[in-house]
Formats: structure tokens, sequence, C-alpha cells
């Protein structure tokens, strides 16, 4: 059973799925998180990633459909897929591993919001360093007062991402709408369940209606 997030950055793809993992039983895939870990530990994928990361745009196809591919787990799995796929490569490999797996994407939820919202969200955004939880800051130095709510974090601080800063942030909504948004499309005339969600809304009102496909 999968479930794909998508929808451009700030949307609230990361908020969103952390809510549905504490509530259902899934395994969150999120290829932003693991690449951030890639880039956080040096490894080589890390050194490849991060100017592309730094940039806002895509990492090269080669290295993320192996990474995901790894990730999807037996039949049997319940998967929370957050940022991939970002292009139609990247769904069309996709839709290869699940028929290899006899698995479907039962899912997507397709968060929607206008540009100025997403670039008020981002330039407020901190994520915890350990486990990548997003936190919204009401004034900047709030970042040296709040710690991770998670007990599992133990008190971790909070940091700005890299490319949280105006030029990506620019670079990552047109990507989006160049490359990621026609996948909407792509599932749409495949007549894959999509269902467009308005995430220009309070949080726990946005999880509420997703609650209702996911309980279907
Ligand atoms: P990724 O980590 O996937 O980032 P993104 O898509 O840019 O999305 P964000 O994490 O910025 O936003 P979000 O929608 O999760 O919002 P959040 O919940 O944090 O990708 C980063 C980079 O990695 C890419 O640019 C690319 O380089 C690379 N990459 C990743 N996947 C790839 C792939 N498949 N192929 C190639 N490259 C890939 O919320 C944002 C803020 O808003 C927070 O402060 C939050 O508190 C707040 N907020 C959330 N919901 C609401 C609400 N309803 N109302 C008000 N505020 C809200």
């Amino acid at each position: 059973m999968n479930v794909i997030l998508l929808g451009p950055p700030g949307a609230g793809k990361g908020t969103q799925a952390r809510k549905i993992v504490d509530s259902y039983d899934y395994e969150y895939i999120s290829t932003g998180d693991m690449l951030r870990k890639e880039v956080q530990s040096e490894s080589e994928l890390g050194q490849i990633a991060k100017s592309y990361m730094n940039n806002g745009d895509l990492v090269p196809d080669k290295y993320i459909i192996e990474m995901i591919v790894t990730s999807l787990g037996d039949l049997d799995s319940k998967n929370l897929i957050d940022g991939f796929p970002r292009n139609i490569s990247q769904a069309e490999s996709l839709d290869k591993k699940l028929i290899e797996n006899k698995q479907e994407i039962s899912l997507v939820l397709h968060m929607y919001v206008e540009d100025k919202e997403l670039i008020s969200r981002l330039s407020n955004r901190a994520v915890c360093v350990s486990c990548q939880t997003p936190y919204k800051l009401k004034f900047p130095d709030e970042i040296n007062e709040i710690t991770c709510i998670n007990s599992y974090c133990d008190n971790s601080s909070i940091k700005i991402r890299e490319d949280d800063n105006p030029e990506s942030v620019a670079r990552r909504i047109s990507v989006y709408k160049e490359d990621t948004f026609p996948v909407v499309n792509y599932y749409k005339d495949l007549d894959v369940n999509l269902v467009d969600i308005n995430a220009h809304r309070p949080e726990d009102e946005i999880f509420q209606e997703i609650s209702k496909f996911l309980e279907v």
C-alpha cells in the first residue's frame, strides 16, 4: 500500500506526513530527509547531492531512483512517500518497481498552496537537526529558544535549512512547476486515485481531510 504526498516546497508535506505516521501505520519515506542525512554524513552521495540541493535543483534521477527503490520494502509494507516522484521519469520508474513488487499506488495527496504563502512559510521555517521535524518561527531569534518536541530527539536544537534562502526557494518553486507538477496530470491520466488538497488552511483541518481518504 503506497500513499504519495505531492506538492510544492512549503506546502506542508513534511508536517502532514508526521501527523499521518503518528496516527496510522505507515513507513515514512522522504527523499529530502534521506538526502539531507547523506549530506550530513558526508557520504559520496551526500557530496554529490549537496550543491544540487543548495541551488534548489533536483538531484539527478540515477542517484534518487536507486535510493528510493531499496527503501520500498516488501509486499505488505505500507509506505508514505514524500518528495518522490519529482518528474515523469521518476514516476515511470516507480510504476515499474511497484509492478515488480506486485504493489500499487493507493492514493496520491496533491497539496496545493499559492507561491506567496510558500515563500512566507519557508522564510520562517527551521528544522530539528536530528529528526528534521519542521518548526514555524514566530520571530528570527526564536531559533535559539526552541528545541525539538520529540522525546527521542532529547531536546535537539533546530536550524535553518541551507536551501531555505530566497534564491533557492524561488528555484525550487520554479522546478516544481516545470518538472513536478506534470506528475499530477500523469497520475490523473492513469486514473490513479488522486485528491487535490487545499493546503492553505490550518494544519489540523488539512489533516482531518486527509484522514478521511486514509480511512476509506
Ligand atoms: P524536500 O526535502 O522534499 O523539500 P521540498 O519539496 O522543497 O519541501 P519542503 O520540505 O521544503 O516543504 P514541505 O512541503 O515538507 O513543508 P513543511 O511541512 O516543512 O527536497 C529538498 C531537496 O532535495 C530538493 O530541492 C532536491 O534538491 C532534493 N530532492 C528531494 N527529493 C528529490 C527527488 N525525488 N529527486 C531529486 N531531488 C530530490 O512546512 C513548511 C513550513 O510551513 C513549516 O515551517 C511548517 O511549520 C509550516 N506549515 C506547514 N503546514 C502549514 C499550514 N497548514 N499553515 C501554515 N504553516 C504551515
